[in-house]
């Protein structure tokens, strides 16, 4: 169901995501405290381990929320409702969208958006193909930034599916920015159906992000092999450490990339000094309450219903579009 002319135009946008990951990577090394944007982690490769994360015994986000999803799928469907348009931000291959889509039998359509036009095109193949009467509609697009989505007739109920705790990517006012533009987004009458990581003990976080097979030390250095595939650099991985940090005061897991030497690295053209000791900030996750992840949405958003596990490890949210920022 997805045309040519859709083809044509999401490779277009990829060039640009291309050129623009330069300026980012570029812009973040470029700081005293040497950052690289997390989204960049999803090559091919970075995908790949990611998934073995998810299965690793220390990481409890993803099983986690999936077993939310299952214990409570009648409750979501009925709070999404029927003949709605769901759009699901990245991804779009999980087993939490398979559970969704079984779910809502009268969805208008389905709507994956993601950055990586390769893995949206298999994505949405692989779907369609179990799911032959639905209607997919692709969107590449790096949704951190404002796009365009499949016109719908009026009065259709768009709905965003965020899910993996994926918005503790973000700090708390990008988090707020981003909250803003989801709701200019899905228009009136829309909803947002969240994952968020609760708030839990420091041993927890921890393991969940610096575990035993070095699985997530892998991940992190991987961003490095990307950059230097793509961006023509010459980072050697192997001279940084993988280091995870829980950052008390601003409630997140920050994950580093810590260098063993001196080292200079050379990025199209671009030079980069790195000391002994310097970290390069790979990454933010960002952990909530309740009550603190509400400060981030009620600009925009009524909380309908949360759902969690009997651990209270993670949050499963439902959040309907404010009418006007009078109305409370
Ligand atoms: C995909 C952003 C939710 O923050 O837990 C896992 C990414 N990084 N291990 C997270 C991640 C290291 C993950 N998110």
């Amino acid at each position: 169901m997805y045309s040519s002319k859709r083809n044509m135009e999401s490779n277009t946008t990829e060039v640009s995501v291309h050129s623009g990951m330069l300026k980012e990577v570029l812009e973040g090394l470029g700081k005293t405290q040497k950052t690289l944007p997390s989204k960049f982690f999803y090559d091919k490769r970075g995908s790949e381990l990611f998934e073995q994360i998810c299965e690793l015994d220390e990481y409890y986000p993803t099983r986690t929320e999936l077993s939310i999803m299952k214990n409570n799928i009648g409750d979501i469907a009925g709070q999404l409702g029927s003949g709605i348009q769901l759009i699901e931000l990245g991804s779009g291959s999980s087993l939490k969208t398979r559970l969704l889509l079984d779910h809502l039998p009268n969805l208008h359509s389905y709507v994956p958006v993601d950055i990586s036009n390769d893995f949206l095109s298999s994505a949405a193949e692989q779907l369609q193909s179990e799911y032959p009467n639905l209607e997919i509609n692709p969107v590449s697009a790096d949704y951190t930034k404002p796009f365009d989505l499949p016109d719908t007739n009026e009065g259709i109920r768009r709905i965003v599916y965020y899910p993996g705790s994926t918005i503790g990517n973000f700090t708390k006012d990008e988090a707020g920015d981003f909250i803003a533009l989801i709701s200019e987004l899905i228009g009136k009458n829309g909803g947002l159906l969240i994952g968020f990581d609760l708030i839990k003990d420091r041993e927890t976080l921890i393991a969940a992000y610096d575990d035993e097979k070095g699985i997530t030390a892998q991940f992190n250095k991987n961003i490095l092999t990307r950059i230097n595939r793509e961006l023509d650099a010459n980072f050697n991985p192997d001279a940084f450490d993988h280091k995870a940090i829980f950052n008390e005061e601003k409630s997140r897991i920050e994950m580093h990339l810590v260098s063993q030497k001196d080292q200079t690295v050379y990025m199209m053209g671009s030079k980069i000094t790195i000391a002994e000791g310097e970290t390069i900030h790979t990454e933010n996750s960002h952990k909530y309450s309740p009550e603190s992840f509400r400060e981030i949405t009620q600009p925009h958003f009524r909380t309908e219903k949360t759902w969690t596990d009997e651990n209270e490890l993670f949050a499963v949210q439902f959040l309907t579009k404010k009418h006007s920022v009078l109305k409370d």
